[in-house]
């Protein structure tokens, strides 16, 4: 019987050295026809990815998959937002309705910070702004925002289309704090603050098109409506489609890259199909026109298809098995997808000739991931659930695991848990800890580039007394270290 080895059955061999972290340059594929600058995919999950999170995954030079528990329509309105997205425009901000009273604006200024906050009607018409300056807490608590609102005849405005050096400009003349963009009709639209101006945050990894707008995918299903959720998202820029299924080795996967790949709105878009773990897999999706292959069957720190079903491949075994079936059409990336613990597997999952990672588990607990922040023990956490589990699969992502003609819920065989993770604030601090142990472990192995990692890395096997010495061992952690945790 063959054996199957998994991230922490490998460690990487140090080779000599003359190059820094410092030095090194993370750029990879992601599709045949799109780089990445960090080789780093958020995962298309209900709790992981949505607008927020592809924006911030763009703009620090990876990018976000929009998951598919969502209406066509909102899908391709998650889509829409990230293509619009300009950096310093905040295109959601939060607002309040002038029938709300003073200590919604106090909770709201209280939480979020923002000391001024636009007053809109049903319709999204912009009707003033309140600041903190109009009211005295908490004398005016229950007063109306409409009576103390500055409304918006006295407000100097910005029409749509509008950049960002002409907004800053008026900003600066009009001694703003907060400029609220509005369109013809005087719905408001976004609004810029001297706070973000001065910040001038500059991404200069971001992952744009060629029009200079963020790259976003988007997840799709084998079912009815592919090609109507296909069409939606191309229409709104989509750059890249996902067929997001447990097992890609399937005729519907097939069927559905050929779909795509001939559907006159669909066909120039760069498709990935997964999953799967075998050579015979990784081949026949390749002939079957699939611009990147995505790898990983039951790795997932959510999924238990393994134990229910028996079935799947321990990830390092399984890119092994993809190179195989990749041969020579190396231009076909290859996505390690799941079971991503620490920044070291990333490593190793390039080191094994996979081109980039996609995760969940290490991104769910950040700012930008769907859904609130949970309270226990004093911990902040974030909800993390697999799309197999019993709640995401209610919500629609039943066929994902083969199941979508089972109407009653309680018939669904799940293959993924609910739970929750620690929460760890912005994405970006996240993002940083992982692209800085790459660069790390890039160094130790003396490679500059993805490509020279992959042929050069050493992988040794090691033994489980080389799994407990990679750990801390033998002392009591006293501080939290923000690229380890042992749970
Ligand atoms: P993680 O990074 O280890 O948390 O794994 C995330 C990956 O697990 C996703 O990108 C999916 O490929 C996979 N996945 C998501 N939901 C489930 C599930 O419910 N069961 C099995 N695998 C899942």
């Amino acid at each position: 019987m063959q054996e199957a080895l998994t991230f922490d059955d490998i460690l990487l061999t140090p080779r000599y050295s003359n190059i820094l972290p410092s030095d090194v340059n993370t750029e990879s594929k992601f599709t045949r026809n799109i780089s990445i600058k960090i080789p780093i995919i958020s995962s298309p999950m209900d709790t992981v990815t949505e607008h927020q999170m592809a924006i911030a995954m763009a703009l620090e030079g990876g990018i976000g998959i929009i998951h598919r528990n969502l209406p066509i329509e909102r899908q391709a309105e998650e889509v829409r937002l990230v293509k619009r997205f300009e950096n310093g425009f905040i295109k959601n901000p939060v607002t309040v309705s002038p029938d709300d009273v003073v200590d919604t604006v106090h909770r709201i200024a209280e939480e979020n910070g923002y000391k001024k906050v636009p007053v809109i009607d049903k319709k999204g018409i912009l009707l003033g702004i309140v600041t903190e300056l109009y009211y005295i807490w908490p004398e005016d608590k229950s007063k109306k925002v409409r009576s103390i609102m500055k409304p918006v005849k006295n407000l100097v405005l910005a029409r749509e289309p509008i950049n960002l050096s002409k907004a800053n400009k008026i900003i600066k003349n009009e001694k703003l704090s907060v400029l609220c963009v509005t369109d013809r009709s005087g719905k408001l639209r976004s609004i810029v603050t001297r706070k973000d101006l001065e910040k001038n945050q500059d991404y200069p990894l971001a992952t744009k098109d060629k029009d200079k707008r963020l790259r976003v995918g988007v997840a799709l299903g084998t079912g009815n409506d592919l090609l109507d959720r296909a069409r939606a998202v191309a229409g709104k820029g989509a750059d890249v489609l996902v067929i997001d299924t447990a097992h890609g080795h399937s005729k519907n996967v097939i069927e559905a890259i050929k779909i795509l790949k001939k559907d006159n709105l669909t066909k120039q878009i760069d498709v990935v199909a997964g999953n799967v773990a075998t050579k015979e897999a990784v081949r026949d999706l390749i002939k079957a026109g699939a611009d990147a292959v995505k790898i990983g069957i039951g790795p997932g720190s959510i999924c238990t298809t393994r134990i229910v079903t028996g079935v799947g491949a321990p990830q390092i075994t399984a890119i092994m098995e993809a190179v195989k079936g990749r041969g020579k059409n190396t231009q076909v990336p290859l996505i390690a997808d799941g079971g991503i613990k620490y920044s070291g597997d990333i490593v190793k999952a390039l080191a094994m000739k996979a081109n980039a990672v996609m995760l969940g588990g290490l991104l769910a607990g950040t700012e930008e991931s769907p859904g609130e922040t949970l309270l226990a023990g004093g911990k902040m956490y974030k909800a993390y659930r697999g799309m197999g589990s019993l709640g995401a699969m209610e919500k629609g992502s039943k066929d994902r695991y083969g199941q979508a003609g089972i109407k009653d819920s309680g018939k669904f065989v799940p293959e993924g848990i609910e739970g929750r993770t620690l929460y760890r604030g912005p994405v970006c601090k996240t993002l940083y800890q992982l692209v800085g142990g790459l660069k790390s472990g890039m160094g130790y192995l003396g490679v500059k580039t993805i490509k020279q990692l992959q042929q050069k890395a050493c992988p040794v096997k090691i033994t489980s007394s080389g799994k407990v010495e990679n750990h801390p061992h033998d002392v009591t952690i006293t501080k939290e270290a923000p690229n380890y945790q042992n749970n």
